[in-house]
């Protein structure tokens, strides 16, 4: 199987300790970590990766530092206003799962905006995880379901997800974890169901190009039977 993996999640993990280790605030740790987002986004781009969502802001990360919670704002706010034109002339469609209503209203404006400006671009979907759980996401497209007046018998898998943030988006097939940490932290619980794992020490600031790929190579490698087993 040497297949591109459609969608790639990151857990991009390991910011605070990349700082701390080199005596910097965490926060030098976060704009070093957003350099290394655009790195990934780019190859991804060049490779032919149909979706990378990277998990940029978790509904847990609300309650770290008031300082630290509004300069990752500030710094997400930055990126998004200054690579919207790239965005757009690359073709990436760019799209945000989690609980928008929880972000600062300049920033969900942003996200409107540049959902809208490229809804109809072709190429690699950006999607960011931003103030996003798994479980928070589930309860969401429960309630939308049931305001809908679906009957109990009509809910299928697919009209489950079709009221999930991803809608429309491939279920994800490689989840990537830096920083030695082994757990998946709440992120796409749903969509995750059959991904490979691939973890790595390596912290996110550091995480090369290079690493990357090596890391979707291990991908190909591996053997997805999806619970069945595989014809011989
Ligand atoms: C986890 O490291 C990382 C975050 C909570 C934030 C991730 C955000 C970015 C990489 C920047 C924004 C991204 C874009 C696309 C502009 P941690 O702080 O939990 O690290 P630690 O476990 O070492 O403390």
């Amino acid at each position: 199987m040497d297949s591109l993996p459609r969608h790639i999640g990151v857990i991009m993990d390991g910011n605070g300790r990349w700082a701390k280790l080199r005596g910097l605030k965490r926060i030098e740790g976060h704009r070093r970590g957003a350099e290394r987002a655009k790195d990934i986004i780019r190859v991804s781009l060049d490779i032919g990766i149909e979706v990378l969502t990277l998990y940029a802001f978790s509904i847990e990360n609300w309650q770290r530092p008031d300082d630290e919670v509004s300069t990752l704002m500030e710094l997400l706010e930055v990126y998004l206003s200054t690579e919207l034109i790239d965005l757009i002339q690359e073709g990436i469609r760019f799209r945000v799962i989690g609980n928008k209503e929880k972000l600062p209203e300049q920033i969900q404006h942003i996200i409107n905006r540049a959902e809208e400006l490229t809804k109809d671009n072709n190429k690699l979907t950006l999607v960011l995880a931003l103030s996003y759980s798994g479980r928070d996401e589930i309860l969401r497209a429960i309630r939308r379901l049931l305001s809908s007046g679906v009957r109990p018998e009509e809910i299928s898998e697919s009209t489950f997800e079709n009221h999930l943030d991803t809608a429309g988006l491939p279920p994800v097939d490689l989840i990537i974890r830096t920083s030695g940490e082994m757990r998946i932290s709440n992120f796409l619980l749903w969509q995750g169901a059959y991904a490979e794992l691939y973890f790595t020490e390596t912290l996110w600031p550091d995480f090369t190009k290079d690493e990357f790929l090596l890391a979707i190579q291990d991908y190909q490698r591996r053997e997805r039977r999806f619970g069945t087993v595989l014809s011989t």
